[in-house]
C-alpha cells in the first residue's frame, strides 16, 4: 500500500503541472458516462496508468475515463479505482479541481475499500489520505513534498450547504430539505467540483454536501467506485456520516458495473439526521 501512496504523490505533482501547462479544451471523444472528455481528462488518465504500471501490488485499475477494468498484475493485492480529474466542467474556468483514488481489496464494494486519497488542485495543492480504521490526514504540498497538517475530525453540526444537481429536477422532499437548512441559517457553498466542495466542509468541520437522485437521473450522477465510496470513507473516519437516499451507509454500497452511480449525502451528524427525516419512507 505504501508504494501505491507514494506513487499517488508523484502523480499529483505531474497532474498539477499538467493543469498549469497543458492545453485547455475538449478532445474528440466521450467517456463511458457520455461526458465529452477534455484533453486534460485523457492526459491525466495516461499519467496515472503509466505510473501505476510498475506497482506490483496493483492487480487492476478502473478509471472514470476507461470503459473497462484494466488488469495489471495477476498477483497484485489491490484494485485502484480513480477519477483522474474531477471537475472537468470548471477546470478551464480556473476553479479548483481534484483527483480521487479508492483502493480496494477483494470485491468492488463499499465494504472492501481499504484506503482513499484525494488531491485538491487549488491556490494550494492539498491531499487527504484516509486509511480504513484511522482518522483522515491532511497534507499540503510545500515545494515538492507533501507536509502533514494534522488529523481531520468533524463536529456534530456545521454551517455550509452544498446542494448538487439541477434544481428543476429535484423531488419536492429534497427541495424542502435544502430550503429548511437555508432557513436555519446555512450558507450556500457550491463550486461544481465535489473535491473542493467536500474538502471545505471536512476542514471547516461540518455541513452538508448532497448529490441526490432527480426526476431525470434517479440514481444521481456521482460514481460509486471513484467518487462516492472514497469520500464516504474519509467522512465516516472523520466522525461524520455518508448515506444514500435510503439512509444506508455508502460504505455498504454494492456495485454491479464500474460506472454505477448513487444518490449521496455527506455531512455531519446533525445534517444527516435531517436528510434521514426528509427521505424517510420516500
Ligand atoms: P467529473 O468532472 O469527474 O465528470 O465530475 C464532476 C462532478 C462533481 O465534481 C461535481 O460535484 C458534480 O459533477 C457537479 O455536477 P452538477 O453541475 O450537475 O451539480
Ligand atoms: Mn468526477
Ligand atoms: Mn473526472
Amino acid at each position: 500500500m505504501e508504494k501505491i501512496i507514494n506513487k499517488i504523490e508523484e502523480i499529483a505533482l505531474k497532474i498539477d503541472n499538467l493543469i498549469k501547462t497543458g492545453e485547455s479544451g475538449y478532445s474528440e471523444t466521450s467517456n463511458q458516462t457520455g461526458d465529452i472528455q477534455l484533453k486534460l481528462d485523457i492526459q491525466s488518465d495516461e499519467i496515472i496508468e503509466e505510473e501505476f504500471k510498475d506497482v506490483d501490488s496493483i492487480k487492476a485499475i478502473i478509471s472514470e475515463e476507461k470503459e473497462d477494468i484494466l488488469n495489471l498484475n495477476e498477483d497484485g493485492e489491490y484494485v485502484v479505482c480513480y477519477d483522474p480529474l474531477d471537475g472537468s466542467s470548471i477546470v478551464d474556468y480556473n476553479l479548483s479541481v481534484g483527483s480521487i483514488f479508492g483502493i480496494y481489496k477483494g470485491g468492488l464494494n463499499g465494504e472492501n475499500i481499504v484506503a482513499s486519497i484525494y488531491i485538491v488542485y487549488g491556490p494550494r495543492v492539498e491531499m487527504v489520505k484516509t486509511i480504513k480504521g484511522s482518522k483522515p490526514i491532511h497534507y499540503r504540498l510545500v515545494g515538492d513534498k507533501f507536509v502533514e497538517q494534522g488529523e481531520i475530525t468533524m463536529e456534530q453540526k456545521g454551517k455550509l450547504n452544498a446542494p448538487g444537481s439541477t434544481q428543476k429536477n429535484w423531488y419536492p422532499y429534497h427541495k424542502e430539505l435544502i430550503e429548511s437548512l437555508f432557513q436555519e441559517g446555512y450558507r450556500l457553498r457550491y463550486s461544481g467540483g465535489m473535491v473542493p466542495d467536500l474538502h471545505q466542509i471536512l476542514l471547516k468541520g461540518g455541513g452538508l454536501f448532497s448529490y441526490p437522485g432527480t426526476t431525470d437521473k434517479p440514481k444521481g450522477k456521482l460514481r460509486d467506485l471513484f467518487e462516492v465510496i472514497p469520500f464516504a470513507l474519509a467522512y465516516i473516519e472523520a466522525g461524520a456520516e455518508a448515506i444514500d437516499d435510503k439512509g444506508i451507509s455508502l460504505l455498504e454500497l454494492e456495485t454491479e458495473h464500474p460506472h454505477d452511480t448513487s444518490p449521496c449525502f455527506f455531512g455531519s451528524k446533525y445534517e444527516i439526521a435531517k436528510v434521514r427525516e426528509a427521505y424517510n419512507g420516500k
